[in-house]
């Protein structure tokens, strides 16, 4: 994989015009900006962020994204409702404004976010201790490394009643769950200084992939998928033998 990053890079950075609308691009063209930066991004340096970010962006998307399939599948409530929230925002071929998505999908959200809950992507996220410090009571010697698990947490019932019911609304602001809940309770994304950059994008693009898919398709469980389902722990979490549909046109 590594060998593969780096004679792409190899191949983009010998490139003359290599615009500017991608990641790699972007990182290519502020290598060669200033002498600094030349120094700064070298070729290790661009295919470690790029394998970072190909890594970070991807398995992690296509993880929560098949979790969603294969849990609205499982729940016709949900899917139901998920589906007039998009219907009703308008025809189909009208793609909405970032705005919008902020603003006219907040069940998609939930389903979204109660989907990152039940199948946590990143199941550990990890800090080493800059100085001494305490917490919790705790006395932590510098150079201590601090493991949290955002899946652990989000199985708490003490935040999250009825932990491995599958709930959307319990994501509602309104609801008296969400509102007595801790704010450190939820962290797909992390936490802190060196949680996921890509959080905002990775919301907005996954909302855009759900209204997009069940604007034309529902999905039922395959009789081929195993059961129960099976998952490959490692820094990120798959499934084993990935989700198997079937895919149904909606035709109305
Ligand atoms: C459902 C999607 C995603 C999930 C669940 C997720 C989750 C995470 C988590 C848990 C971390 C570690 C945070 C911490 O240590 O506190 C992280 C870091 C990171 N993520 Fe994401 N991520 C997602 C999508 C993305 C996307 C789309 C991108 C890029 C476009 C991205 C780029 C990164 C990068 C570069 C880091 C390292 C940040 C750093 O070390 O400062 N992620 N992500």
């Amino acid at each position: 994989m590594s060998g593969l990053l780096d004679r792409i890079v190899a191949e983009r950075a010998a490139q003359a015009d290599r615009g500017e609308r991608n990641f790699l691009s972007v990182l290519l063209n502020a290598s060669e900006s200033t002498e600094a930066m030349k120094k700064l991004l070298t070729p290790d340096y661009v295919s470690a962020l790029t394998y970072e970010h190909l890594l970070a962006g991807s398995v992690t998307m296509s993880f929560t994204l098949s979790s969603l399939v294969y849990l609205v599948a499982m729940h016709p409530e949900v899917e139901e409702k998920l589906l007039r929230e998009i219907d009703a925002y308008g025809p189909k071929d009208v793609v909405p404004s970032s705005e919008e998505l902020q603003t006219k999908f907040p069940y998609v959200e939930q389903v979204l976010k109660e989907t990152m809950r039940f199948f946590t992507a990143s199941p550990l996220v990890a800090r080493e201790a800059s100085e001494d410090v305490e917490v919790g009571g705790y006395f932590l010697p510098k150079g201590t490394w601090i493991w949290l698990a955002p899946g652990v947490l989000a199985k708490d019932p003490e935040d999250f009643p009825d932990p491995d019911v599958f709930r959307p609304e319990r994501f509602d602001p309104d609801s008296e769950e969400c509102k007595r809940r801790h704010p450190y309770a939820f962290i797909p994304f992390g936490i802190g200084p060196r949680a996921c950059i890509g959080q905002k994008f990775a919301m907005q693009q996954l909302k855009l992939v759900v209204i997009h898919l069940y604007r034309h398709f529902i999905f039922r469980h395959s009789p081929r998928m195993e059961f129960p389902l099976q998952f490959q722990y490692s820094i990120l979490v798959n499934f084993k033998y990935g989700v198997k549909v079937q895919i149904i046109e909606r035709t109305n």
